[in-house]
């Protein structure tokens, strides 16, 4: 299938390692010349070193996207060296899990600010420039949490669902422009970010998901960098999950066990 990608800038924030280094490098096996966005411009290195062996055209960014100022820097940067954007995934995120009672109010800002205000700083700024090309699309990591919520994650959760419904909003709101906007669910994927939650309680985390086992960056990249593409340009407003079946039904884990102690 031909993605219809080849030539497009894309802009992957938290592109330093897990699924956003991921989703960048599909985007340039597609021929996209790509944008790399991290807290510090060093964290791109191995992401900029592997994207371009693919011969693509790169930007790296070191910036805040839960800052304002820096975000505004880092889209004057795109727009006088790239000339265009076409493509935004806003996928940096930030996960420390505290129950609400133990959470200070400084902790609950800065979780709310990288996962939800970052997405509404580069979305405005990528649209003003996407309008002016004629259309565009934009990605939102969003999370399992935002579904069910999880024990320890009041704020990360709620920042996510935001993001979510924010994804809709301004779906509807960009449509007139030609922007899609499309948010994604993962379940639990084989990052840094579960590391300590999979090192902690590996089967209770993979017990409620269909497929009965964690996600790989690669399979989120995937979907992502497919939705991204032509070949997805009637969806928009939609929040893809990709979980591996996380609690499509209530005991996923039950037919395992019979069809392992049958042996087929
Ligand atoms: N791993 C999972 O199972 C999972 C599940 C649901 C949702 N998510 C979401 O998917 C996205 C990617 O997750 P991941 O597992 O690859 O995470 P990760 O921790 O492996 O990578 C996140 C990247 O974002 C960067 N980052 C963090 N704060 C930033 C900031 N303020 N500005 C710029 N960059 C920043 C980090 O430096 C890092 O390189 C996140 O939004 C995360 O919340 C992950």
């Amino acid at each position: 299938m031909n993605l219809g990608l080849k030539g497009k800038v894309a802009l992957v924030t938290g592109a330093g390692k897990g699924m956003g280094q991921k989703i960048a490098l599909r985007l340039a096996q597609e021929g996209c010349d790509l944008v790399l966005n991290d807290l510090k411009e060093e964290f791109c290195e191995e992401t900029s070193k592997r994207v371009r062996e693919y011969g693509a055209r790169i930007l790296t960014v070191g910036a805040d996207v839960s800052s304002g100022p820096a975000v505004r820097t880092m889209f004057e940067r795109v727009k006088s060296e790239m000339g265009r954007l076409d493509i935004l995934v806003n996928n940096a995120g930030l996960l420390k899990p505290c129950n609400i009672l133990d959470l200070p109010e400084e902790e609950w800002d800065t979780l709310v600010n990288v996962n939800l205000k970052s997405v509404y700083l580069c979305s405005r700024a990528a649209a003003a420039m996407m309008k002016d090309l004629g259309g565009g699309v934009i990605a939102n990591a969003s999370s399992f949490t935002a579904v069910i919520p999880s024990i320890g994650l009041g704020a990360y959760g709620a920042a996510k669902a935001a993001v979510a419904n924010l994804t809709r909003t301004m779906a509807g709101e960009l449509a007139p422009y030609g922007i899609r906007v499309f948010g994604y669910i993962p379940g639990v994927i084989e990052t840094d970010l579960t590391k300590h939650m999979r090192e902690q309680n590996l089967e209770g985390l993979v017990e409620p998901i269909a497929l009965r086992r964690c996600g790989k960056a690669e399979e989120v990249a995937d979907v992502v960098v497919f939705l991204c593409s032509d070949a997805a340009r009637y969806i928009t407003g939609t929040l893809v999950e990709i979980s591996g079946g996380k609690f499509c039904v209530q005991n996923a884990g039950s037919v395992w066990k019979r069809v392992e102690a049958k042996g087929s």
